[in-house]
């Protein structure tokens, strides 16, 4: 694919504590390093996916994007428009829309099926929203004579979450943030809203951040993957690559981790043990030197940069020992047989 010259949303340094009672006696003010120093692209028609055990960061890195709320530090880019100066939240927040997990709670229980997806475009003052909610029912898959009139709790999960994206859908987004969006659905349903996801995208022109702590989903959906560890990105690559080779030892672990029916695809990394540090007080140097068979010294006091991967720009990571591990292929390289 290739990449235009604005990426239709970047972000750049994203930054996002939360202050938490903390101290002694509690007393005290401490912040959670949510989102700590995040910055991709993403192009147009491209679908990113944003993978990391849970804490790291990932819903609020999609609640920044979508202008939920708001960063401390940071910029964000949509069409090449500085979020807060060229572009109001409101105008980002028609163009970059979200679908959540819980298909129950982001849905209006007293407003049919209809009324839910007409909302969004009545309030905005788009062209005929009960046409628009009537036509979207059809694409995802909800025929609008049995769907329009009734009510979320009569619908199940799946069905729900298909009037979820009608809904992101009915404000003609140009990108759409899914977080966990098919992961509490059963997986043959779940199989069949990553295909309505996939038609839509191809039909629509759609670009999506497709957040989920799946790996094999990921893979599926994703022409890129994004790997969060404790508010940062840890790498960053095409979605081939980075199945095919872990350049971080956590990717490597969380890769691990991950159930394969295919004996050539299982790695020999140890999965991942013990839980993620605290994010109020981040390890310091790589954050990920805690738990990483392969710390050296450097490593806890140095933080290490995103850096492409040798002999590949768009396959990146941020790892000192890699960086060795590359310096000693490139010697060996240069060492005549
Ligand atoms: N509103 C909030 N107040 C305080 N801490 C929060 C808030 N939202 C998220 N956090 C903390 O920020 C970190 C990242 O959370 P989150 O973005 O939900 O991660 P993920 O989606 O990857 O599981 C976690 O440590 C979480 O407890
Ligand atoms: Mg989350």
């Amino acid at each position: 694919m290739s990449k235009p010259e604005v990426p239709l949303i970047a972000a750049q340094n994203l930054r996002k504590y939360f202050p938490v009672r903390g101290g002694p006696f509690g007393l005290g003010k401490q912040f959670v390093h949510a989102v700590d120093g995040v910055s991709f692209e993403v192009a147009a028609g491209e679908t990113l996916g944003i993978v990391g055990e849970s804490g790291c960061g990932k819903s609020t890195l999609a609640r920044l994007l979508v202008g939920l709320i708001a960063v401390d530090e940071g910029k964000i880019n949509f069409e090449g428009d500085e979020l807060g100066r060229d572009i109001s939240h409101q105008a980002l927040q028609r163009g970059v829309q979200m679908v959540f997990q819980d298909s129950y709670a982001s849905l209006n229980p007293r407003l049919t099926i209809a009324e839910s997806i007409a909302f969004g475009p009545k309030v905005q003052w788009l062209d005929d929203p009960q046409g628009r909610a009537l036509r979207l029912m059809e694409k995802v898959g909800l025929e609008p004579s049995r769907f329009a009139a009734r009510y979320p709790h009569e619908l199940s999960g799946g069905q729900r979450q298909r009037v979820n994206i009608a809904r992101a859908l009915a404000m003609s987004p140009r990108v759409v943030v899914l977080d966990e969006a098919v992961s509490a659905l059963d997986k043959s349903v779940e199989a069949q809203v990553l295909n309505l996801l996939s038609d839509l995208r191809d039909e629509f022109g759609l670009t999506y951040i497709f957040i989920s702590h799946d790996l094999n989903v990921v893979r599926y959906i994703s022409d890129r993957v994004l790997v969060m560890y404790l508010g940062e990105v840890v790498e960053v690559g095409p979605v081939d690559a980075i199945y095919a080779r872990q350049a971080h030892p956590y990717t490597a672990s969380l890769f691990a981790s991950m159930p394969s029916m295919d004996p050539d695809r299982r790695t020999k990394e140890p999965p991942l043990a013990g839980d993620p540090p605290n994010p109020i007080n981040p390890p310091s140097g790589c954050r990920f030197h805690t738990r990483c068979r392969f710390a050296e010294s450097i490593c806890q006091s140095k933080t290490p940069a995103l850096k492409p991967l040798l002999g590949q720009s768009d396959h990146m990571a941020a790892c000192h020992i890699h960086e060795v591990a590359s310096g000693h292929s490139l010697a060996r390289a240069g060492v005549p047989a």
